[in-house]
């Protein structure tokens, strides 16, 4: 009940059980800020103005978050800066009353993002394995529902797993861990010549624009600097070899994308957790498409997605929604399609089981 007073109410709940238990030990600059947002009421009015779905305190508290860091709302940039919790709550309240259009702006262009990592631990053996299934020496990557992640850079991190295989660039500055459940080992190939980078998204996040970049930063919290260095580092590797960017539903770019790639060179199409945004039958269309696209070449899919999320994927008999996810791999190869699941992971790919031989 938007602008009633239990409509308020409820909203003042969800910001104190923000600070109060998903801050809590994470975030204390957060912890005080959303308290404070949730006790003021002419607060709560401002944020009431947006649309519902983007009222959350992490959407909110990321547009506060982006003027700081873009130089518009100085004093809450100060408090940040200094940790100073008492002054970041009054500031984050000012500059909501004060920049309330700004803030509802921002917050209703964007979406949160994340950029974790953990994929490329899972996606970099399910690439090369694809690669190995049609002796395909060189790759053009298409990530799908691009994660501003380094998904389309996997080959140029470093990656060590828990059962003392490394796979990579030991000597990249991005270096990632992610750790194997089980005895199987993973496939230890390198990975081929990456020879197109390209992300399709209905709203792609460009890494070498300021904008996006900031916005990347500000939805990291304010007392995280181990993240933001990380977040750097990912982002000057992604910034030097910037990927080719799609703008449009996937099952309708999907041809040029592909086209996109050389033609000595195997198209691996990605999806990470990306599938269940699209409606059912557009999964379907999509596993079309990538079939119409194999008509003149090999075409190779690696998914990561939730159980029974990936059409045509098997489900290993999982049930769905049972909190893990299942690595499929599918080969287009002309009139043949193959499709399997090589493995499980969790915690958005930190870890992982192999199944495949290697
Ligand atoms: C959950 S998010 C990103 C997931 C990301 N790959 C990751 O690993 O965290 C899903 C993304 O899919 C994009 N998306 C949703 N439907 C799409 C479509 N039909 N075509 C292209 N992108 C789409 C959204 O814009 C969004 O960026």
């Amino acid at each position: 009940m938007p602008g009633s007073t239990a409509g308020r109410a409820e909203l003042a709940q969800v910001y104190r059980r923000f600070g109060e238990v998903d801050a809590v030990g994470t975030s204390p600059l957060y912890e005080r800020v959303a308290v404070a947002l949730s006790e003021s009421d002419e607060a709560l009015r401002a944020i009431e103005a947006a649309p519902a779905r983007k009222r959350h305190p992490t959407v909110i508290l990321a547009a506060l978050h982006d003027l700081a860091l873009a130089g518009r709302a100085p004093a809450l940039a100060g408090a940040y800066a200094a940790a100073d919790g008492d002054a970041a709550a009054g500031a984050a309240i000012d500059t909501l009353l004060h920049m309330t259009d700004s803030v509802l702006a921002i917050a209703v262009r964007r979406k949160t993002q994340t950029f974790e990592t953990g994929r490329c631990g899972v996606l970099y053996p399910a690439i090369t394995e694809a690669a190995h299934r049609v002796s395909a020496d060189a790759v053009g990557l298409i990530d799908v529902g691009r994660s501003a992640g380094l998904n389309l850079h996997v080959d140029r991190v470093g990656i060590t797993y828990s059962n003392g295989q490394t796979l990579g660039d030991p000597s990249s500055a991005v270096q990632l861990s992610s750790s194997v459940v089980g005895d199987r080992p993973l496939p230890t190939r390198a990975m081929p010549e990456v020879v197109a980078r390209i992300g399709v998204d209905l709203d792609p996040v460009d890494v070498t624009d300021a904008d996006d970049t900031r916005w990347l930063r500000a939805c990291l919290w304010p007392d995280q600097p181990e993240r933001a260095a990380r977040l750097d580092a990912e982002m000057a590797l992604a910034a030097t070899a910037p990927p080719q960017l799609l703008r449009g539903n996937a099952v309708e770019v999907l041809p040029d994308a592909v086209a996109r790639v050389p033609a000595d060179a195997l198209p691996i199409v990605t999806t990470t957790w990306a599938l269940s945004r699209f409606p059912v039958e557009s999964r379907l269309r999509f596993l079309h498409r990538l079939d119409d696209a194999a008509a003149g070449r090999p075409v190779a899919w690696v998914s990561l997605e939730g159980v029974g999320v990936a059409p045509s994927i098997p489900t290993l008999g999982d049930r769905r929604a049972s909190g893990h996810s299942i690595i499929g791999l599918a080969v287009f190869d002309r009139s043949t399609a193959r499709t399997e699941a090589v493995g499980r992971c969790w915690s958005r790919g930190r870890l992982l089981a192999w199944l495949a031989a290697a």
